[in-house]
């Protein structure tokens, strides 16, 4: 593959930069993240997530379902106190 292919489209990480951050020594999704931001953009790696995951499973021998995927943060949104605290009115 070209190390000029796009595989995170949100970060415009490409697949030269993903096969920098192994050689740096990244070994699992989140230490390709890390170093690139890929699966950092908009959809939170769903496009680019298993892409990476099987990089690094190629580059490293091991088997894709054997990379450790990326953590998940749950979605936050600011709320009034009041929600909290049982007010009706909020
Ligand atoms: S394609 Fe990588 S975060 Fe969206």
């Amino acid at each position: 593959m070209d190390r000029n292919v796009i595989i995170c489209r949100c970060q415009e990480v490409t697949y030269g930069e993903i096969l920098d951050a192994i050689a740096d020594g990244a070994t699992t999704v989140d230490g390709v993240k890390k170093r690139t931001r890929a699966g950092m953009g908009l959809c939170q790696g769903k496009t680019c997530q298993r892409r990476v995951q099987q990089i690094i499973a190629s580059q490293t021998g091991q088997k894709p379902e054997d990379v450790l995927p990326a953590t998940y943060r749950v979605p936050v949104r600011p709320i009034r106190m009041g929600v909290i605290g049982g007010n009706k009115d909020e």
